[in-house]
């Protein structure tokens, strides 16, 4: 399983408990007549907020894990993904600790809840909504870029090993197909597809990648277009 599914199936979880913490929530706090007791709903709020925070922290594991890796070249999604992720974070704090210590400010706790339920979604869409939309709607994409007439400039393998090492090894094995943070590149120009988007194998969809990159690999706009060049020498000589 890739580490991307396994993190977007978790998020589901993630999602679930907060709607189970919000429902009961609003219920233990506006519904007149109720249906189940007090007790119950405050047990379903109190246990699915545990799994919700303890979700939240394996999830926050990994994606300071990939932010590590990636450094600077971090799409803008994933920035926009991480400052919400890092507010949901704070706003639960500030409300676990007004809910145990500080219950001059119980009243505020309602709307908290509410924010961070809010939050949980929009930082769901932005990371395994995103994935689960791009690996779904991938099956039915259509505009395939094919082989250009243009010849590729000429690439020195040799280089492109050199480049590859310092800007790709940390996340792609080159002497096997089996997956790193990206998949292996072994044999990648020899078969048919690309092991990720299953776009066909060409090297206008390789430097499709290096650009805008189908799902979560972080682009690579700044390399010139040679560097690209001896980057596919390289890649094909895998
Ligand atoms: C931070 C990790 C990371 C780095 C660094 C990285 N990749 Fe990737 N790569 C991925 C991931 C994850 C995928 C899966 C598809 C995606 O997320 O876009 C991928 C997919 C690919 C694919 C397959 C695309 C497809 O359509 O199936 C190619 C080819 C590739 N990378 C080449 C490179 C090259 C060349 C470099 C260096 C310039 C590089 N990658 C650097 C993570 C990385």
């Amino acid at each position: 399983m890739s580490f991307f599914l396994f993190k977007s199936i978790l998020a589901i979880f993630f999602l679930f408990a907060a709607i189970i913490a919000a429902i009961t929530m609003l219920s233990l706090m506006g519904k007149a007549k109720r249906k189940v007791s007090v007790q119950i709903l405050r047990k379903m709020h109190k246990s699915s907020g545990f799994v919700f925070a303890g979700l939240l922290l394996v999830i926050s594991y990994f994606c300071l894990k990939y932010w590590a890796m990636v450094g600077d070249q971090i799409s803008t999604r994933a920035v926009l993904h991480g400052v919400l992720s890092l507010t949901l974070i704070i706003i639960l704090i500030l409300k676990l600790s007004i809910v145990q210590y500080y219950k001059q400010f119980l009243r505020l706790v309602p709307v908290m809840g509410m924010i961070v339920f809010v939050l949980s979604f929009v930082v769901f869409s932005t990371s395994a909504g995103f994935f689960f939309l791009r690996t779904l709607g991938a099956r039915t994409e259509s505009s395939d870029i094919s082989e250009t007439a243009q010849p590729p400039p000429q690439g020195s393998a040799e280089k492109g090993a050199a480049l590859f090492k310092s800007k790709c090894f940390s996340c792609h094995f080159t002497d096997r197909e089996e997956s790193k943070q990206g998949p292996g590149l072994k044999n990648i120009l020899k078969k048919e597809k690309l092991p990720f988007s299953k776009r066909p194998s060409s090297i206008e969809n390789i430097k499709k990648q290096l650009k805008t990159p189908f799902l979560t690999m972080p682009s690579f706009v700044s390399l010139s277009e040679q560097e690209i060049a001896d980057l596919i020498a390289h890649l094909k000589t895998l």
